[in-house]
C-alpha cells in the first residue's frame, strides 16, 4: 500500500465530470466539518467538492488506478494538509483507515465504475472505440488482464462471466467462439474481440454496440467489482460514525442491486427468519435508508455519462453496542 499526500504537486487536467455532485455534498452533510472518505477518487471531482464545502473538512481518497493517484499527488496540492490519497482498493478500506489511524468517519462516497480518463484512454482496453490491448484492469499493475482471462478460462467459466456480469443472451455461443478462436491464435486486442462478437451477434443495428455487454462483463470480472463492492460497503459501514452517511452511485443494475440489498439489510432491526418467535440475530447496528436519487434532466443533458446513475444514501443510526445517534 502506498500513501501519498503531504508533498503533493500538480500536473494534470481531467475530462471527468463528477456525477450528482451537489446531491452527494448535501446527502453527506459536507457543509458540516468532518472526515470523509472518497473511495473512488478518479479525477477527484467529489473530493474537491467535499473539501470546498467546509474549510475544516478532511478527505482520505482511494483509487486502484496508478494514473489517478499520480494525478492526485499533483492536482490536489492546494488542499495538502486536508487531503491524502492511498493507492488501494476500497475492498481494503478497513486496513487503509487503520493504517492512517482514522477511527471516525462522517461520510463515504463510492462513485462506481470507470472514469472518463479510463474509458477515453486508447491503451487501457476499456472501450471498443479504440484498438488496444485487452487489459481492462483498474490497477494495471496487478491481476489478470481481460486477454489473460479470455485465453485461459474454460468454456463454462467464459459463458458464466458473459451471462452473469453482462446479462448477455448469446453467452454460450460467444464462449464457444472464444475457445475456437484461441486454438488458432490468442485474442490480444479489442479489435480481435469485437470481430468475434460481431461474427456471432451481427453488426451494430441500434444505439447499443453488440460488444457492450461483453466489455462490461470482462471489466467486472477482471476487477472483481461486485465482490469488492460488497466488501467495501460493509467495511465502510463498520468504520462509520453514528450519524454518519454512505453515498453510493451505481451505473448498472448488478451493482445497484448490491447497494440496495445491503442498505435494506442494514435498515432492519432484526434479520431473523420470518415467523421466528424470539429474536436471536443480535443485530446491533442499524441504518436509515433515504429515497433513491437520480440525476436531473439538466445534468443528463450536460453530462450524458450520468444518465444511468443511481445515488443511494444511508445514515448510521445505531452503532455496535446499540449506541444511538446523538
Ligand atoms: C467513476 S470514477 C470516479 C470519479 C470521481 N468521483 C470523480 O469525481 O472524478 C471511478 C474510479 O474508481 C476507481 N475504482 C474502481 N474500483 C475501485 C476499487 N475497488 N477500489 C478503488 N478504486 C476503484 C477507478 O479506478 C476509477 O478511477
Amino acid at each position: 500500500m502506498t500513501i501519498y499526500g503531504e508533498d503533493a504537486n500538480f500536473s494534470r487536467n481531467s475530462g471527468h465530470v463528477p456525477v450528482m455532485c451537489r446531491e452527494v455534498i448535501s446527502s453527506l452533510n459536507c457543509k458540516q466539518k468532518g472526515v470523509f472518505v472518497d473511495c473512488t477518487f478518479g479525477a477527484g471531482g467529489h473530493s474537491k467538492a467535499i473539501l470546498e464545502s467546509n474549510t475544516g473538512n478532511r478527505v482520505i481518497a482511494l483509487d486502484k488506478d496508478t494514473d489517478a493517484v499520480e494525478s492526485a499527488k499533483a492536482g490536489m496540492s492546494a488542499y495538502r494538509e486536508r487531503f491524502s490519497i492511498v493507492k488501494a482498493g476500497f475492498e481494503t478500506l478497513g486496513d487503509v483507515l487503520n493504517s492512517l489511524k482514522i477511527r471516525q468517519v462522517n461520510g463515504f462516497i463510492f462513485d462506481l465504475g470507470m472514469s472518463s480518463m479510463q474509458v477515453d484512454s486508447a491503451s487501457r482496453g476499456f472501450s471498443f472505440r479504440f484498438d488496444s490491448e485487452l487489459d481492462m484492469r483498474f490497477d494495471s499493475r496487478a491481476g489478470e488482464t481481460a486477454a489473460d482471462f479470455l485465453n485461459s478460462a474454460d468454456e463454462k467459466e467464459l459463458s458464466r462471466v458473459f451471462s452473469e456480469y453482462g446479462e448477455e443472451p448469446r453467452s454460450p455461443a460467444l464462449a464457444r467462439a472464444v475457445i475456437a478462436r484461441r486454438i488458432k491464435s490468442p485474442l490480444k486486442t479489442t479489435k480481435d474481440l469485437i470481430a468475434l462478437i460481431e461474427r456471432i451477434k451481427g453488426l451494430k443495428r441500434n444505439r447499443i454496440h453488440p460488444a457492450t455487454k461483453i466489455f462490461q462483463a470482462l471489466r467486472i470480472h477482471v476487477n472483481d467489482e461486485l465482490e469488492s463492492l460488497k466488501a467495501g460497503l460493509s467495511q465502510a459501514f463498520r468504520c462509520l460514525e453514528t450519524g454518519g452517511r454512505i453515498a453510493a452511485i451505481s451505473f448498472h443494475s448488478l451493482e445497484d442491486r448490491i447497494v440496495k440489498q445491503y442498505f435494506a439489510y442494514l435498515s432492519k432491526k432484526c434479520v431473523c427468519p420470518p415467523g421466528q418467535p424470539i429474536c436471536t440475530c443480535d443485530k446491533e447496528e442499524e441504518a436509515l435508508v433515504f429515497k433513491l436519487i437520480k440525476p436531473t434532466e439538466e445534468e443528463v443533458k450536460d453530462n450524458p455519462r450520468s444518465r444511468s446513475a443511481k445515488l443511494r444514501v444511508i445514515e448510521k443510526i445505531k452503532n455496535k453496542g446499540g449506541k444511538d445517534a446523538a
